[in-house]
């Protein structure tokens, strides 16, 4: 999932607004990617790209030099769960602070919680430690910002924060249904 294989086309037809979505999507995250400095919030339904878009500012941040981590955020929040095992426990805040000031994260897929209350809580203060320093972030969502507000109202009035957060939304045909086989 590179920008190069990102097609602004889609794969059928689109109509005019959904041509100028997917186009400014990838010109804006390909923009940001150059000077990442800010959140970027990708909207839209399953199967329009954000994924994609989101792999490849973390591929070509990676081939800059920086660090960077990717990851869904149902996986993350896995290993963030409470463990009275005492290593994980030190893996676990080890991880913590990595991802809270690394380079360039990327959380894919914010959506219902699930991690119990405690790896929410290390969920909620890697997003609030880089909201307030304004470290380069991306998070991805299949949920509008007024249902992530439902969910983790904390984390929503982040991402309503104009001066921090580009949001783009995404509206395009689903991907994964519009190609034919050959
Ligand atoms: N505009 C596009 N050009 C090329 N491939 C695309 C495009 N949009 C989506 N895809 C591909 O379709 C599949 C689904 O896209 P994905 O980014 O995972 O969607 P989302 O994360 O929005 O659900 C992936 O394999 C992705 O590479
Ligand atoms: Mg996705």
């Amino acid at each position: 999932m590179t920008f190069a294989n990102f097609d602004p086309n889609g794969n059928t037809q689109l109509t005019e607004h959904q041509q100028r979505s997917l186009a400014s999507a990838k010109a804006y995250v390909q923009r940001w990617t150059l000077n990442p400095s800010g959140w970027l919030g990708l909207y839209g339904t399953y199967g329009v790209g954000k994924t994609h878009l989101a792999v490849a500012a973390a591929i070509e941040r990676n081939d800059r030099g920086d660090d960077v981590f990717f990851c869904t955020i149902p996986d993350l929040l896995d290993h963030l769960r409470a463990s009275p095992d005492r290593d994980n426990w030190l893996r676990q805040f080890d991880l913590l602070e990595r991802l809270k000031a690394i380079d360039i994260l990327i959380m894919d897929e914010m959506k219902s919680r699930s991690g119990g209350p405690s790896a929410e809580d290390k969920l909620f203060q890697i997003i609030n430690y880089r909201y307030e320093e304004r470290l380069p972030t991306i998070i991805t969502s299949a949920y509008m910002v007024e249902e992530i507000a439902v969910i983790r109202p904390e984390v929503a009035s982040r991402l309503q924060d104009r001066l921090v957060v580009a949001e783009l939304l995404i509206d395009a045909p689903d991907y994964r249904q519009g190609g034919t086989r050959h």
